[in-house]
């Protein structure tokens, strides 16, 4: 299985400014690599604040939101309330070989000790107040950079040192 970590930040590794933040503040390139590197990879999997955040299933990819809640699946909406683990055996067991976590906070936490990709996007502005993530990212090497605008918006993909 391989697992891609997506995230956005500000130069300070801020990422949210509230609860159910819709990242109004992420520049429309972001998005555009967001959109184009999960349709990609397929399925994505997310806590569910930031699917509420989000506010309807991402269309063209199979979306798995964890909760301990009990909500309706849809055609390519499936609600989990398991570890990682069982997340991972979840996806094998249905022939997905491939999944990008999108977060919030406490997903990206949870997966973390799994991801073999991380893709951060930084924004050159700084967030009030907003709240931060921390990785031993150490544990990856940096394999490119690339600039998405004049602004100065910044994409880093690292993989993991095997
Ligand atoms: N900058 C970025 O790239 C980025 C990316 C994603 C999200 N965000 C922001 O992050 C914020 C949300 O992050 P968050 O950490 O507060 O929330 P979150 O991770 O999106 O969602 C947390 C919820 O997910 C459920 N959950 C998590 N792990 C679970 C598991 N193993 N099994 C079952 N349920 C599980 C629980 O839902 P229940 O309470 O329903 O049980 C938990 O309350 C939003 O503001 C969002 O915009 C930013």
């Amino acid at each position: 299985m391989h697992l891609s970590m997506i995230v956005v930040t500000d130069i300070f590794g801020g990422f949210a400014i509230s609860e159910y933040d819709k990242i109004e503040w992420g520049s429309k390139e972001d998005k555009a690599h967001f959109r184009e590197l999960t349709s990609k990879i397929g399925t994505v999997i997310m806590g569910r604040k930031t699917y509420e955040s989000i506010g309807f299933p991402l269309k063209d990819r199979l979306n798995i939101v964890l909760t301990s809640k009990n909500y309706k699946n849809s055609e390519n909406l499936i609600f989990l309330n398991e570890s990682p683990i069982q997340v991972i055996r979840f996806l094998e067991k249905n022939k997905i070989n491939e999944a990008a976590v999108i977060g919030g906070k406490s997903v990206f936490k949870q997966f973390f000790p799994y991801i073999d990709k991380i893709y951060i996007t930084i924004e050159p502005i700084t967030l009030e107040n907003a709240e931060k993530l921390s990785f031993p990212y150490q544990q990856f090497k940096l394999i490119s950079t690339n600039i998405l605008n004049e602004k100065g918006t910044i994409l880093l993909e690292y993989s993991k040192l095997q």
